[in-house]
């Protein structure tokens, strides 16, 4: 028998824990920060609620409905070639798992630094993640325990797991929030992440807050629908739906409340990307004297938390695939991904100084500055793989799997005026609004990157 999700809730933690991840720790602060904080918000509110929650729906609905893996989802509820779309999605979760896992070892790895006082490492960040020794052995690490989890099944592992690690991670993070709020001086920083600033809104800015949206409720690679595909029939979508949306928009939200204070009240500036949290947070905990040491552990311990139960739900697509169309056992799949993922990651772990050919991967058209194999990875799997996955599934539901059939997964039995209500809007959503907006994401970001036309 196919395994389960023994309850509403355990499917929950897991599908917030897949959503909830480096992106919203790491990430979205500083995108809100950079392009017009509340401003910024407010778009991404709007984007997650009107074009990624219908989304969200009808891929926990093909997965319900099939009790398949990716590829059998497509297959079974449409045709053998409709299947390449489930199969589109496994390569994009097998490219974005090869390049977080290596992120999500920084974190771990810099856990162990924050334990041990050592917050000099914010300076010699470039160093240590040049150093393949160091970034290569907390890429196994991390991949072995991601393996360890899913190795243990999806009720005993994935659920069980989540079900611990996700109320934690909430603990962790409002609990650092009050801390960095009620800091002296983190009014500052509280300004500078939420007062609109309407000027700073362009393309470029939209376009990042869908990307952001969609990246970060893991649409469009079949995570949902493999995670769907262990539910039980009874269960309402359309409240477990709402309730990964909030969780995932309200620790994106908190993370920003905990990090612009912390940083502000220590009269520091805040830095782009990857250097916010990894290049000024130690400098950050280390002005925090005694209680440097335990707000650093806690803080790089939730970013680990939130990494792994996001790399868990990449790792499952794949597994799932394999175990479902060739019988094999889960031991033996989930210990042969993990080792042509770890492979595939070798690029990326190479990418950050120790190899030039890696690091000056490639040149974007009229860009001035090479590209590293991550960042690209990263761009190619993020802006073009995802976008068109979306596009692929909102199609194949409007125009293969249709309507009918998807207001009757959706519908619960007393069928509820709101619920139609909200139902006739999914249906619209994925028949014309997402594909639209989706497309003309992916075509402005192919034309910008990809020919230089820089539009974004
Ligand atoms: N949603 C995760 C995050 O915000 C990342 C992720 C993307 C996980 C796609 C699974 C699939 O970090």
């Amino acid at each position: 028998m196919r395994s389960s999700f023994s309850n509403n809730l355990g499917f929950i933690a897991a599908a917030a824990g897949s959503a909830v991840g480096l992106g919203n720790i790491w990430k979205f602060p500083f995108e809100v920060g950079e392009s017009g904080g509340a401003a910024f918000l407010l778009i991404y509110l709007v984007f997650c609620f009107i074009l990624c929650f219908p989304m969200l729906v009808i891929e926990i609905a093909m997965g319900r409905k099939s009790q398949q893996s990716a590829v059998g989802t497509f297959r079974v509820l449409g045709s053998k070639k409709s299947s390449l779309i489930g199969l589109l999605a496994i390569i994009a979760c097998v490219l974005i798992l090869s390049f977080y896992n290596v992120v999500a070892g920084w974190a771990l790895g810099y856990f162990i630094e924050m334990v041990q006082g050592n917050f000099s490492i914010g300076s010699t960040f470039p160093d240590y993640i040049k150093s393949i020794e160091t970034v290569g052995s907390f890429s196994l690490v991390f991949m072995l325990i991601t393996a360890f989890i899913v190795n243990r099944g999806v009720s005993k592992g994935i659920e069980t797991f989540s079900k611990w690690l996700m109320p934690i991670l909430i603990l962790i993070i409002v609990s650092l929030a009050i801390y960095a709020i009620t800091l002296p001086g983190s009014a500052q920083g509280i300004d500078f992440y939420l007062i609109p600033d309407f000027s700073k809104i362009n393309l470029h800015t939209i376009y990042n807050a869908l990307g952001h949206a969609f990246f970060s409720l893991s649409l469009g690679m079949g995570i949902l629908i493999t995670y769907g595909s262990y539910l039980n029939k009874k269960e309402n979508l359309l409240g477990i739906a709402a309730a990964i949306t909030l969780t995932d928009v309200g620790v994106a939200f908190l993370s920003g409340l905990m990090l612009f204070p912390l940083v502000f009240s220590q009269g520091l500036e805040t830095s782009g990307g990857a250097g916010l949290v990894f290049m000024t947070l130690p400098g950050v905990f280390e002005q925090l004297g005694q209680a440097g040491i335990f707000v650093g552990s806690l803080f790089f311990l939730l970013l680990s938390f939130a990494a792994l139960t996001s790399t868990v739900s990449l790792f499952e697509v794949p597994v799932s695939f394999l175990i479902d169309e060739f019988k094999m056992k889960r031991r033996y799949v989930v210990w042969l991904c993990a080792f042509v993922i770890l492979l595939i990651g070798i690029p990326s772990m190479l990418a950050n100084g120790y190899s030039d050919s890696f690091t000056q991967f490639i040149f974007y058209p009229k860009s001035t500055e090479a590209v590293d194999f991550m960042t690209f990875i990263s761009d190619l799997s993020s802006n073009t793989l995802l976008p068109l996955g979306g596009i692929f599934t909102c199609l194949f539901a409007a125009h293969i799997w249709r309507k009918e059939k998807l207001s009757s997964e959706l519908l619960s039995k007393d069928k509820m005026l709101y619920e139609r209500i909200i139902i006739r809007y999914i249906s619209i959503a994925i028949k014309v609004i997402c594909p639209v907006i989706l497309g003309c994401i992916l075509i402005l970001g192919i034309l910008d990157k990809y020919f230089g036309m820089m539009i974004l």
